[in-house]
């Protein structure tokens, strides 16, 4: 029954684990995937996640299966988190997802559900997953300008101008922060023009957060959703514990709906309790577990907050690092982009087959469209780097 199958290439992004991990080469870099790294190249378990885990293990009393929308501690403390108050909570509803992946996969199976035809607009470019998740569950997407490949700025006029063209009704996918490839986010002026348009147009704003914390801080980072939440009928936001909680491998994010009034709120929740039970039944339970015990708890929440301004001031560290060696190793070339990006991400702004010398030559790795996962660098290899990049230049 397989023989039709033709084989797939590995995953664009995923697909680099596994290629870093063969190459025998000391000096070897991995600018691949989004994971967050130490100054040593690792990436330990939070310690509010371990203090967190171990009183589960004191605690825990059942692994029963949760309902299908998961840990309401939890869910009404990442409402809290990415929510704030700004909304009117009659009208929404958070549930647990299986990471970000999850939580859009779930909004997706909701958009296919509510609307007879399903465009979904997605930044050019957006995260290299987006299109084939989103587009593999059955929604159909279309880009809308956003990133200047040569002049490493926001296209705002194009943006506001394509976004204003969209037919009323249609669903925009935003990156509420630290946006995935480019690292480049909308100032909150530019946010505010993107939000009048989506208002006056009637399009209904799907804002995917996975990186909440990583650019500013936690309240500013979610500018945008508090934004829209006060001014549009409808929205969606999938948030992820990946990054920001270092939850990579448990799996772990929420996706949010508002609703026009209340009723619709009861009707998503029964339409999203259905969409899990046929997709996955419930979710897992530990990262949750973890997440919601953090939140509930003073100390742990203060030592959070301090966990994650040290991982955001090292991925801002490593950003002017790398910029100031190739302003030495490579004069005339003018990367200074990388200082006004946000999160993990930017685009180095080279060539796919620079991009695939360095892999060849020099053993660094990063995706083929150039994007660089900032965590990454490091005051020792910062040098190697960037004179390999000099010499692909
Ligand atoms: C990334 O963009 O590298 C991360 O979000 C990890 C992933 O799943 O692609």
């Amino acid at each position: 029954m397989f023989e039709g199958l033709k084989p797939l290439p590995p995953d664009a992004i995923l697909g680099l684990i596994a290629e870093y991990k063969a190459d025998s080469r000391q000096e070897k870099i991995d600018l691949g995937v989004g994971v967050f790294r130490t100054e040593a190249g690792t990436t330990p378990v939070l310690d509010c996640v371990k203090a967190a885990e171990q009183r589960l293990v004191d605690t825990q009393d059942s692994k029963a299966y949760l309902g299908t929308a998961g840990n309401p501690a939890f869910n009404a403390a990442m409402q809290a988190l990415t929510f704030a108050g700004s909304e009117d909570k009659d009208r929404l509803v958070t549930i647990q997802a299986p990471g970000g992946s999850g939580s859009l996969r779930v909004a997706a199976g909701l958009l296919l559900r509510a609307l007879e035809k399903t465009p979904v607009w997605v930044s050019e470019p957006t995260w290299a997953n987006h299109v084939p998740l989103l587009g593999g569950a059955g929604l159909a997407l279309q880009p809308y300008a956003y990133y200047d490949t040569a002049k490493h700025v926001i296209r705002t006029e194009a943006m506001l101008d394509a976004l204003g063209k969209i037919p009323s009704g249609d669903v925009v996918l935003l990156h509420g922060c630290c946006h995935n490839p480019s690292g480049l986010d909308p100032s909150e002026d530019e946010w505010r023009a993107i939000a009048d348009v989506i208002d006056e147009r009637g399009l209904v704003p799907f804002v995917d957060m996975a990186y909440q914390g990583f650019a500013t801080g936690l309240d500013e980072d979610a500018f945008i959703v508090r934004h829209l939440a006060e001014r549009v009928p409808t929205m969606i936001v999938s948030t992820s514990c990946s990054k920001n909680f270092g939850l990579y491998r448990d799996r772990v994010g929420t996706v949010s709906v508002l609703a026009p009034d209340a009723a619709t709120r009861d009707i998503v929740a029964s339409q999203l309790a259905n969409i899990v039970r046929t997709l996955y039944s419930v979710p897992p339970d530990h990262g949750a577990a973890v997440v919601a015990e953090i939140l509930a708890d003073k100390a742990l929440t203060t030592q959070w907050h301090g966990e994650l301004t040290e991982m955001r001031e090292r991925l801002i560290a490593m950003r002017t690092l790398l910029n100031d060696a190739l302003q030495a190793k490579a004069p005339g070339h003018d990367f200074s982009h990388l200082v006004r990006a946000n999160g993990m991400f930017c685009f180095l702004g080279i060539s796919e087959a620079q991009v695939n010398r360095l892999k060849k030559d020099y053993g660094v790795y990063m995706v083929g469209s150039s994007r660089i996962n900032v965590a990454g660098i490091t005051p020792a290899n910062v040098e190697y780097l960037a004179e390999s990049i000099a010499a692909v230049l």
